[in-house]
């Protein structure tokens, strides 16, 4: 069945009068025009292209400020060249000479991995070699020949661990810096500290959208108050290759996921040539998304239309090739609609796009230091997450944003998310400070400095994880390994432990299955048979072993992709985590933890989470709901979890926290409130828990 086009009214300020529809609007981007400009650089060389790019005529300028300062801070619009460009420049000057490197930071592994691949491929060279990448699990450079090096910031902070003073770089450009992850933020305060060390290290900070007075007075070593011994310069590089209109609704939309398909639609139906990417929030949104526009399309060419519309998913849970099948060309005949999360917000170029659709959401971490809950919240994009969004249209051709909500909301967003590092658990981040030898973690040069409450309660935590000692110092060789580890230290806790519950087996596999989401696939049309099979998974101990279950199910069949489809399940989904559990068990054997199974005991391993998760435990209250014992805040169980329908367990341990109108728990098991005690006797003294203002009676 086809959408009633009809409700949704674009309009592109600076137009006469509101009240476009898409059709009409088009000749209101006559001036741009209207009609689809192909590529004028296509047929360039890439030579010739390079130098188009508007951040070439700075060029010279951008190399005399390196001489000059130990920071340059670059501001210049999405598409100008800063990712591809600037890397090269300092390759061509000989910033890379003598075995040097220019290291290249991506908050994401997707944006290393196809910004690498765009400059090699400029550079003629194979990636690996002269230029290359190194991600998490994934290292595609050579010790010797890689000149460029691009890498996720969380990279950047691990090699600061073997390597504290950087001494291989020559120049680090921290890209996208905007992005504020907890790693750029702990890689931007450590890196000033390695300057006051290594005056020859150069930093670059470059992004579209960011403050940029605010990293030159923290990067700015000069005390002598004379400016012209300032260590730090900004340069704004103006203009774009292409313009990118912008159009917003005319009045609010009250579903975004059902605008979006939409305004696919519309698209499809009304303009040329040129691909889509639409942003929503998380995975469930975007399978919606693709299978609603799966299901138009096939009414469409049902309809005779000759352009066909192939959507493709794009969020961080996917395989990693599936992810990277949205870079791929499509033939003529085919609009390929790319249907993402904030995965492809910055950074990367998808070729061929031209239309982006906004929904105006993200899905961020929140913490609350009162409560010590952290969430996941869906919230509204920041007016630089928009215009990063924006800027990944108009990167080949001129492209046009759609933004589903008003120009007056826009105006109302905050200019700038909020850093990471002031809404999330600080325990990984003072883990990782004290694995580089930063003892005292509240003196730490931050960029914006975190709540001390959260500061206080991290610590906390990591005592009563066994990765602290009562001095504030990293345990051996808890603390340093999991310092080491990939995953949050509370996953860290509980795989590095579960050799000694022995279980390891069995913890391996649910801590790969937690990585990713839905593995159970509902669709409208067939409920309650996809209910019916998922529930022959489901035990009464709750979503973790339900989860083992299923994996399990999935290698005794094989993982074959047809017997998933007969169970509803996500065959993606439990591919990825089977090459996480790869991932985790290489990471295990490093540390020579046992390979042992619990031999179908339940408990040992519902134990051995608890010596992980003890932190995220709730108790039921008469009232039908779950309070946690650290602050007694509510808590409901999640629609998606086997304990939903259940009779409520009396204690439980959770993973997850989803903010909606309430807070929901994901990833949940009964426990014993005993365990909590045993397992966790710093956290949970027997009769009260004294971490915070409250102290809440355990047993
Ligand atoms: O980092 P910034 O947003 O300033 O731009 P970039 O990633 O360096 O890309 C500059 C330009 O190179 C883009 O606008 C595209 O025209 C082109 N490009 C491309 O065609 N294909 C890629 N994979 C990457 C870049
Ligand atoms: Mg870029």
């Amino acid at each position: 069945m086809a959408v009633p086009w009809s409700t949704m009214k674009f309009w592109k300020p600076g137009t006469e009068g509101p009240g476009l529809s898409l059709n009409e609007e088009r000749e209101a981007t006559a001036e741009v025009g209207g009609s689809i400009v192909y590529n004028p650089h296509a047929s360039l060389s890439i030579e010739k292209q390079r130098q188009k790019l508007p951040v070439f005529k700075h060029r010279n300028y951008i190399l005399y400020l390196l001489e000059n300062y130990q920071t340059v801070v670059i501001v210049g619009e999405t598409g100008c060249g800063k990712s591809t460009q600037i890397p090269q420049y300092l390759l061509e000057a000989g910033w890379a000479a003598e075995g040097k490197v220019v290291g290249v930071t991506q908050p994401r592994r997707v944006a290393a991995v196809s910004v690498a691949g765009r400059v090699a491929e400029e550079r003629g060279a194979l990636l690996g070699h002269e230029v290359g990448y190194t991600i998490r699990f994934d290292d595609c450079s050579d010790a010797h020949a890689t000149r460029i090096k691009f890498l996720t910031d969380g990279m950047l902070v691990r090699e600061m661990m073997a390597d504290p003073l950087l001494k291989k770089y020559s120049v680090l450009m921290l890209d996208e810096a905007h992005e504020r992850t907890l790693y750029t933020d702990i890689a931007i305060g450590l890196l000033k500290k390695i300057q006051k060390k290594r005056g020859d290290l150069r930093l670059i900070v470059a992004s579209a959208t960011l403050d940029a007075e605010q990293f030159r007075d923290f990067f700015n070593l000069n005390e002598s108050g004379n400016p012209s011994k300032d260590t730090c310069g900004i340069l704004t590089v103006e203009g774009r290759t292409f313009p990118v209109d912008v159009f917003y609704t005319m009045s609010p939309v009250p579903d975004y996921v059902k605008a979006t398909v939409e305004t696919v639609m519309k698209i499809h139906e009304a303009e040329g040539d040129g691909d889509v990417l639409a942003f929503l929030t998380g995975q469930e949104e975007v399978e919606r998304v693709v299978s609603m526009l799966v299901e138009q399309s096939r009414a469409l060419s049902c309809s005779g239309m000759k352009k066909h519309l192939r959507a493709l998913p794009m969020y961080a849970g996917l395989p990693y090739s599936e992810q990277m099948k949205v870079f791929e060309r499509v033939p003529h005949t085919v609009r390929k609609v790319v249907v993402a999360t904030n995965i492809a917000e910055t950074s990367i170029t998808i070729n061929g796009v031209v239309f982006v659709i906004d929904c105006g959401f993200v899905k961020l971490r929140a913490y609350n230091p009162k409560t010590a809950i952290e969430s996941l919240v869906v919230a509204p994009v920041s007016q630089a997450s928009a215009s990063q969004r924006a800027g990944r249209g108009g990167r080949n051709r001129a492209g046009k944003c759609y933004r589903l909500y008003t120009e007056e909301d826009f105006e109302k967003l905050p200019p700038s998310t909020v850093p990471e590092m002031q809404r999330t658990n600080l325990a990984p981040v003072i883990l990782q400070l004290k694995a580089l030898g930063i003892d005292n973690v509240l003196r730490f040069s931050f960029l914006s400095p975190p709540p001390a409450q959260s500061m206080v309660q991290a610590l906390e935590l990591l005592l009563a994880l066994g990765g602290l000692d009562e001095h504030g110092r990293l345990t051996e060789p808890l603390g340093m390994r999991m310092a080491e580890f990939p995953l949050i230290p509370m996953f860290a806790k509980m795989l590095l432990e579960s050799g000694s519950f022995g279980c390891s087996e069995e913890i391996v596999t649910i801590a790969a299955m937690m990585q990713i989401q839905n593995v159970f696939v509902s669709p409208p049309s067939q409920k309650k048979p996809a209910a019916r099979k998922h529930r022959k998974f489901a035990v009464a101990e709750g979503d973790h072993l339900t989860m083992l279950n299923v994996y399990e199910a999935f290698v005794k069949n094989r993982r074959s992709s047809q017997w998933c489809q007969e169970h509803f399940l996500n065959y993606k989904g439990l591919q990825r985590a089977a090459a996480v559990r790869e991932q985790l068990w290489r990471l295990l054997s490093k540390f020579r933890v046992p390979k042992k199974s619990s031999e179908g005991d339940p408990e040992v391993i519902l134990r051995c989470i608890v010596s992980g998760f003890f932190a995220n435990a709730a108790r039921l209250h008469h009232s039908g709901a779950y309070r946690t014992l650290r602050d007694d805040h509510e808590l409901h169980i999640h629609p998606t979890s086997v304990l939903y329908a259940e009779k409520p367990p009396k204690w439980v341990v959770y993973n997850e926290v989803m903010q909606t109108s309430r807070y929901f728990l994901r990833d949940v098991s009964a426990i014993e409130s005993s365990w909590l005690v045993e397992l966790a006797p710093h956290f949970y003294r027997r009769g009260t828990h004294s971490s915070g203002s409250k102290r809440t009676k355990v047993v």
